[in-house]
């Protein structure tokens, strides 16, 4: 199932604030209504936004909309994850913005299966896999990074088992990838985001595999709670690895100058539609954090495993 589509000059979003319940897709048929869609998470994961922006600029550009301005709208929409800017940048050095981004989302599938297929070499038969948020299919335009080399490992024959976080506060962990999972009969588990260090000293994690919103100079940038999870790894001796595709990559910056997204209080303040504190709460909402270099293994990329940067 394809995370995004285009047709008939719209793009179409699988409206990931509606699974697991319900899929159905979003259209936009302006540069505008894209923007809503990324900032209210009715497409979400790094590599997604990014060929969503692509779309963007092609939208824009059949307007007749000026593409500066598009340019700078759109990456205001979310600021953590450099796919957008990446994305964007690229349309702008293009000759034409539709076909660069039609170009763009065909080399997100490939670029996927090459890094699943790569990344499921270091997963041995058995293994009981740990992930944080979703870094599958939905992230992306199909396929997906850590859970793209969850699927290649699992698709080789090997007997794997894949914990889920639930990644509170807004589930990505619980409704996006155990419903992925399933739908490939892929042995999968929920826990809450405080069991994970838990199981880690009990035993029973033997890898943990995250995607990335930015690998930088020092560090890489991934749904907040990444970094507990990379600590608790840590302590316990189990590898810890980052899925990403190069375009991910932000050489340019140290890991001091990433902007981390604060959203909104209520989705802290709900689960769903009911409210779990006082209604005047003060809340602290940071959508990412970032993991260090020493608490990584490798980087896992569409070009080989590599050092963290
Ligand atoms: O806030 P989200 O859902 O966009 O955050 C997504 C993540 O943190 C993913 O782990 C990351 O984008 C990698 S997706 C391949």
């Amino acid at each position: 199932m394809k995370t995004m589509y285009w047709e008939d000059n719209q793009l179409y979003l699988l409206n990931q604030t509606k699974l697991p319940d319900e899929v159905s897709y979003y259209p936009c048929k302006t540069y505008q209504e894209v923007i809503k869609a990324i900032k209210t998470m009715v497409v979400r994961g790094a590599p997604a936004i990014g060929i969503a922006a692509a779309f963007a600029m092609a939208l824009a550009d059949i307007q007749d909309e000026n593409l500066e301005k598009a340019a700078r709208d759109i990456k205001e929409s979310r600021p953590t994850a450099v796919n957008l800017f990446w994305a964007v940048d690229r349309i702008m050095d293009s000759d034409s913005p539709l076909d660069e981004a039609l170009k763009m989302y065909e080399e997100d599938i490939k670029t996927n299966q090459l890094l699943g297929e790569i990344g499921s070499q270091i997963i041995e038969d058995g293994d009981t896999i740990l992930t944080h948020c979703n870094a599958g299919a939905l992230a992306c335009v199909d396929y997906g990074t850590a859970l793209g080399v969850i699927r290649a490992a699992f698709n080789s024959g090997k007997q794997i088992k894949v914990i889920c976080d639930e990644t509170r506060p807004l589930g990505q962990g619980a409704r996006l990838s155990v419903w992925e999972m399933q739908q490939e009969n892929i042995p999968v588990k929920l826990i809450v985001d405080s069991a994970a260090g838990y199981l880690m000293q009990q035993g029973k994690i033997d890898k943990v595999i995250i995607g990335a919103d930015r690998v930088t100079r020092g560090g890489v940038a991934n749904k907040i709670g990444s970094l507990m999870v990379a600590l608790a790894a840590k302590r316990y001796n189990i590898p810890f690895y980052v899925a990403a595709p190069l375009s991910t990559f932000d050489t340019e910056k140290n890991i001091e100058e990433i902007v981390i997204e604060e959203r909104g209080r209520e989705e802290v303040l709900y689960y769903g539609k009911s409210r779990i504190a006082p209604k005047n709460t003060e809340v602290i909402n940071p959508a990412f954090d970032i993991v260090p270099n020493d608490l990584i293994t490798g980087i896992i990329t569409e070009k080989g495993i590599l050092e963290p940067i």
